[in-house]
């Protein structure tokens, strides 16, 4: 099947607008404009386009939750893209920018905004080329700006570089990143469609989410619909990263492919690196649950790993072997959990600092069985207190491998306490 997304890999040079056009490119913006915005609004609902940053919510529901009338409202294109594993947004932006953009101009059309903004992680700067040029030749081309294509819609775009933190990810510290505030969550109501940039009604969308705005223009709700399974509707790009042999982005049907396939599949990773044996997945990067070979079974889908305890999040699938030290995997995770609290809630911010040393103590050697007692409740008196997702997630590293894992730690301090350390 042609790349629904990944469309660069098919079609060379769809990064420049001629090509892009000449591929039935802002031929969705064109179907959009002729609609009234109700109407958008609810063909991507009945597309059941779900959100690609993570949480999976529904975008056209999303949109729909913005006031109607008049008024300053935005869109924002969230391409922080820090969770740990992923890299399908720099892929979708470097390769297919137009995509984006004009996803996110269907989006501005259907909500009434007159802005895009485009947040981009600090560290994408040197990827930001092509789209900077995508966007001066969208103005020039009258794609962009006032009065697009004669319709009397006029919107901006611009984009926006954050300093390089995976919590401006999270929609609120996004937004006040955007604003020139210090880059923290805020507790929401008000959520962002109420309250967004510049305390104006604001739909936060993942790249990957807009991107899959126009061929469901073009090709219609159902065409879209009837991609994937009842749940998970559409394609998806999955990063795979780690030890595989062919790590990359793939993109895949929803509900299709197995994790299994994946890995060993010819098409995909090709099989485990060396040769060696599969140990252990995250299919979520170091936010989700740890699985073990028998989810190798589950597909990739919003439910696909619901019988196995994890879930898809944004498909940022990192693979282990069976020489992973899986203390030291959780380390090495936590470390990035406490480098990345925002610190405005003590529970993330000291049970962060609290996992890691603990941690850091058992892999030097000199753990005991009380500091797995430790990191067991100190995990676990995190959860449901944090402000924010992060700081649940910073608990996943922790509680999976001890479920999973625990003689490996278990063999850690005996050893310390048989050979006593200097
Ligand atoms: C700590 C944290 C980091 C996040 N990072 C990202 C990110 O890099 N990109 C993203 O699209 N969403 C990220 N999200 C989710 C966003 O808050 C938000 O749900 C998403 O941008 C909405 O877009 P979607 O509905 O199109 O998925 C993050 C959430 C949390 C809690
Ligand atoms: S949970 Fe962590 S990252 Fe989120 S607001 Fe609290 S301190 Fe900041």
């Amino acid at each position: 099947m042609a790349h629904v997304i990944l469309r660069h890999r098919d079609v060379e040079n769809i990064k420049e607008l001629d090509v892009y056009v000449k591929n039935g490119g802002y031929e969705g913006l064109k179907k959009a404009l002729s609609m009234t915005p109700e109407e958008v609004v609810n063909e991507i609902k009945a597309a059941g386009i779900r959100g690609r940053g993570g949480a999976g919510f529904p975008a056209g529901i999303k949109w729909s939750f913005m006031p109607k009338g008049d008024g300053q409202k935005y869109i924002v294109i969230n391409n922080d893209e820090s969770e740990t594993g992923t890299f399908k947004d720099r892929e979708i932006l470097e390769g297919n920018p137009h995509q984006v953009i004009e996803g996110a101009l269907i989006a501005a059309y259907a909500v009434g905004a007159d802005m895009v903004y485009c947040y981009w992680r600090g560290e994408y700067m040197d990827a930001a080329y092509p789209a900077e040029k995508a966007i001066k030749d969208a103005y020039k081309a009258g794609y962009l700006g006032k009065n697009i294509l004669g319709s009397g819609f006029d919107c901006d775009y611009h984009n926006h570089f954050g300093a390089g933190a995976y919590i401006c990810g999270e929609e609120t510290a996004l937004l006040n990143s955007l604003m020139g505030n210090l880059g923290q969550p805020w507790s929401k109501p008000p959520f962002p469609a109420q309250a967004g940039a510049y305390d104006k009604p604001t739909v936060v969308n993942n790249v990957e989410t807009l991107a899959n705005v126009p061929p469901t223009m073009v090709n219609g709700a159902d065409w879209y619909a009837n991609l994937g399974t009842d749940q998970s509707n559409g394609v998806k790009i999955v990063c795979m990263s780690g030890h595989v042999a062919r790590p990359g982005n793939y993109e895949v049907e929803m509900g299709k492919v197995t994790y299994r396939e994946l890995i060993y599949g010819d098409e995909y990773c090709q099989g485990m690196r060396d040769g060696k044996e599969f140990k252990a997945l995250l299919p979520s990067g170091g936010s989700g649950p740890v699985v073990l070979p028998d989810a190798l079974d589950g597909n990739v889908s919003f439910e696909g790993l619901n019988d196995y305890g994890s879930m898809m999040g944004s498909a940022s699938v990192i693979v282990m072997d069976e020489d992973t030290d899986m203390v030291w995997a959780a380390l090495k995770m936590t470390h990035f959990f406490k480098h990345e609290s925002c610190g405005k809630c003590t529970p993330c911010r000291e049970g962060t600092f609290w996992l890691e040393k603990t941690l850091h103590r058992i892999m030097e050697g000199h753990g005991t069985e009380e500091d797995i007692k430790t990191l067991d409740r100190v995990a676990h008196s995190m959860q449901g207190k944090c402000l924010c997702a992060l700081g649940e997630f910073a608990v996943s590293p922790v509680i999976g491998t001890l479920k999973h894992f625990r003689s490996e730690y278990v063999a850690k301090v005996r050893q310390a306490e048989a050979v006593p350390a200097d």
